[in-house]
């Protein structure tokens, strides 16, 4: 698979394709090219059977901030066939083990996309974060649906009605992630277990998958795609243009009229 753009590395050896967010400069945040260019990517893996697991990692200080604010403004996805959306399909519905590295923050989407990954592993120093109601929008990826089931529902409310942030420690308190270990070390033992996933039976581990989400996919997207319909109308209104104003001028949001 060849990269998509220089802000996403593809590389497939041994039955893995390991994607690496590549864009530290801006705190690897996600543009419109890149969620294209992750949901080809994942489409790619879901057909080529040369691709057993799939890992996502980010860099040992920062595993996403999330949707690139700017290219939102310029491109807000208004409609579901944004490649936004088409990359929430594509993970949520992806049939083979997806292994994540998450080391530091990893806010709004780079959180709510490990919902849709079955082992994540952390660095120490991972912070994760769904703000979504600071920036005036609503929860997407099915977080709605899905943070309340894996969090239970007054931590759910915390990190989506509060925005709260909340560490490695309590993450994996919750079932969020799998396993804590220091960060120089995070995308090693993700390699390691997707390696070990690629040696077993596909035909056990993909039904082994699929039973343990049998009963969700139909209620995962109709939740993304009601979330979806509702995140695009609430981009265009007051709050959410104050709080992207707010953040391209560096300055606190004033939601005080709204
Ligand atoms: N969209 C666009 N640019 C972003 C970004 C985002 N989501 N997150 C960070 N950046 C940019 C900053 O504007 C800055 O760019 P500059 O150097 O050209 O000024 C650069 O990345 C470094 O960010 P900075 O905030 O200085 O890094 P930090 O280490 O102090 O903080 C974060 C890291 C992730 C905690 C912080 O950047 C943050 O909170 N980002 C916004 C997260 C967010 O609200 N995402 C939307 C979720 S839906």
């Amino acid at each position: 698979m060849k990269n998509p753009t220089s802000d996403l590395l593809l590389d497939t050896a041994g039955g893995v394709t390991t994607l690496t967010i590549h864009r530290v400069a801006k705190k690897n945040s996600f543009t419109t090219a890149m969620y294209a260019g992750m949901a080809d990517a994942l489409d790619q893996a879901q057909a080529d059977p040369a691709v057993r697991v799939l890992v996502i990692q980010g860099h040992e200080t920062i595993f996403s901030a999330g949707n690139d604010i700017a290219d939102f403004l310029q491109t807000p996805p208004t409609t579901l066939d944004a490649p936004v959306f088409r990359f929430m399909r594509a993970i949520s519905s992806f049939t083979k083990p997806i292994v994540a590295a998450v080391c530091g923050p990893a806010v709004g989407i780079g959180t709510t996309l490990l919902f849709h990954c079955d082992l994540v592993y952390a660095g120490d120093n991972a912070a994760f974060s769904m703000p979504f109601v600071n920036l005036g929008v609503c929860p997407e990826a099915a977080s709605s649906l899905l943070a309340p089931q894996r969090m239970g529902y007054g931590r759910a409310a915390e990190a989506l009605l509060l925005g709260d942030p909340f560490m490695a420690e309590a993450a994996l308190e919750m079932g969020l992630i799998s396993r804590i270990v220091p960060p120089s070390e995070v995308n090693a033992l993700a390699q390691r277990q997707a390696q070990k996933l690629a040696a077993k039976p596909m035909s056990s581990v993909l039904a082994s998958k699929r039973l343990m989400k049998q009963g969700q996919a139909d209620l995962v997207a109709q939740r993304m795609a009601e979330e979806g319909t509702l995140f695009g109308q609430m981009l265009a209104q007051p709050a959410a243009q104050e709080a992207f104003a707010a953040f391209m001028e560096k300055r606190k949001p004033d939601f005080s009229a709204f």
